[in-house]
């Protein structure tokens, strides 16, 4: 997973969202209580106006109603309508309740919504000092003059809520990106630029040791788990080479063993002929000494001294060409160094150094290189990748087969030498095929296999011979490797 490919949701703006998301609630949720309690603040305020402009003119209109002096309760209403809470004013008859007087401002509509009145009942005390009701007095206003009286606070509430989101916002963005986002950028960048196979001269994530938040401590937290990982990787590494050394020398022990069995026939054959030809020799000496030889005794020593002779010749011959090409083989393992050889006597050399292994089965070995091929390599890397192959093809591709196929063959295309190896065993499956080059991937645990001979092919061919290594195989259709490696012709 690469973080560049993914669509980036800072924590900050998440955190942000949520903090905002329930601010902003809150604030919309306060700010219409707030709203709601001044409206009721002030419509109780009008009213309580309207009870004050009610008490002040109660005795004068009490003495014109009780007079039916109309013309004076016109002129003391209309005063009283001068005052903006007062809308409309009216009175009731103290008999029929009926409206016997009526005022009001222009363009006040009682039946519209949000009307609000304060009633009064009038009295006229007598000069015998009775209360008589005269009738009732009912002052009208309405929520507009209430929302235009709270208007102004409406405003003030609405400013101050949004001043203090915004500077609260500003600040928290601020914060956000100085402790949060730009600290976790860094953080972020440095661990991209972490180079895993160089640790040792790269920087880790930098830390500021004067802060002592989360932040430096998951900083502090990750180095501590780098140079663990480092130390774990270097003990990997050495474990890993020591491992292909020792590889290497079980692979030089095993050629050994078998070069030593091979010498043995040719060695031994040459000894008993040498200790038959030293028997005769005293003997004919023998005969001579005592004058006792015939000539006919004569003739058959030197005939048998002739035959003995050819077959220690030979056998001497085959023992010392086996060492050389043990010699040569085994050098070119170890040193890795760079020598002009022709493939296919190479090719051939590597196989007769195998041969005490391969003779104990029923597999023959096809070599198809034309003679003439004759490259500048490190033919160590090759003799290697040769034998790791076929101790696959015999421990794994032939496992319970009892005859089979190994093909070698080699062309030059270009700059290229393009080798080919197969087996006809039992091939591998799309699971293995996919493992096969991983060190330490083996399916013969069991039976004592590292999982470290195809890996070492691998580096083989992309390091030291700078070249591809691909493969095919179909479960019981045997195994193809295709090698092709950079070449200097000659
Ligand atoms: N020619 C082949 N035919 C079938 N399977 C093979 C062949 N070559 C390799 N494999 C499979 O690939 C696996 C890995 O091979 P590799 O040489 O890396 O390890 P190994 O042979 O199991 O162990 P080691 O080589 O260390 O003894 C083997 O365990 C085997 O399953
Ligand atoms: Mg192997």
């Amino acid at each position: 997973m690469q973080i560049k490919n993914i669509k980036l949701h800072s924590v900050s703006k998440q955190l942000l969202k949520v903090v905002f998301a329930f601010y902003f609630s809150i604030t919309i949720i306060i700010t219409l209580i707030h709203f709601t309690i001044e409206y009721y603040h002030t419509k109780e305020n009008i009213n309580n106006e309207l009870k004050m402009v009610s008490q002040t003119f109660m005795q004068s209109i009490q003495g014109a109603l009780w007079n039916f002096d109309m013309i004076q309760v016109k002129s003391i209403t209309s005063g009283a309508l001068q005052l903006p809470s007062v809308l409309s004013i009216k009175i009731f008859d103290k008999n029929t309740n009926q409206t016997i007087y009526n005022i009001q401002k222009p363009n006040f509509d009682l039946s519209s919504q949000g009307v609000f009145s304060y009633s009064q009942e009038l009295y006229h005390t007598t000069l015998k000092n009775e209360t008589v009701y005269v009738g009732t007095i009912q002052y009208f206003s309405n929520h507009n003059i209430v929302i235009e009286r709270v208007k102004l606070s409406f405003f003030i509430i609405l400013f101050n809520s949004i001043l203090k989101s915004l500077i609260l916002t500003i600040l928290f963005i601020w914060a956000f990106n100085k402790y949060l986002t730009k600290p976790l950028e860094k953080i972020t960048n440095d661990i991209k630029n972490i180079d895993l196979h160089h640790l040792k001269n790269h920087k880790t994530i930098s830390v500021d040791t004067t802060k002592k938040d989360e932040l430096t401590f998951l900083s502090i937290a990750f180095n501590d788990m780098l140079k663990n990982f480092d130390e774990k990787l270097n003990i990997i590494q050495e474990t890993n080479k020591h491992l292909i050394e020792s590889e290497k020398m079980a692979a030089l022990g095993g050629m050994v063993a078998g070069i030593s069995h091979e010498i043995n026939t040719p060695v031994g054959i040459a000894l008993t002929g040498i200790t038959y030809l030293q028997e005769q020799t005293i003997n004919i000496k023998k005969l001579y000494e005592e004058e006792n030889m015939s000539e006919e005794d004569f003739l058959h020593y030197l005939d048998d001294a002739n035959t003995l002779n050819n077959s220690i010749q030979i056998n001497l011959q085959k023992a010392a060409s086996l060492i050389n090409s043990f010699k040569k083989v085994a050098v070119d393992q170890s040193s890795n160094e760079e020598r002009k050889i022709n493939l296919k006597e190479y090719i051939e050399e590597i196989i007769l150094s195998l041969h005490s292994k391969i003779k104990k089965t029923n597999i023959s070995i096809v070599i198809d290189i034309e003679d003439n091929i004759l490259l500048t390599t490190k033919p160590g890397a090759i003799s290697q990748i040769i034998t790791n192959l076929i101790a696959n093809s015999l421990t794994h591709g032939f496992e319970n087969q009892q005859s089979g196929e190994i093909k070698i063959t080699a062309k030059l295309e270009e700059n290229n030498l393009h080798l080919r190896y197969q087996d006809d065993g039992k091939g591998i499956s799309k699971d293995v095929e996919h493992k096969i080059f991983n060190p330490f991937f083996t399916t013969n645990r069991a039976n004592g296999g590292s999982g470290l001979g195809m890996s070492i092919v691998f580096n083989l061919v992309t390091t030291v011979l700078s070249g591809e290594i691909d493969l095919q195989s179909e479960l019981h259709k045997g195994i193809i490797f295709d090698i092709i490696i950079p070449i200097q012709k000659g």
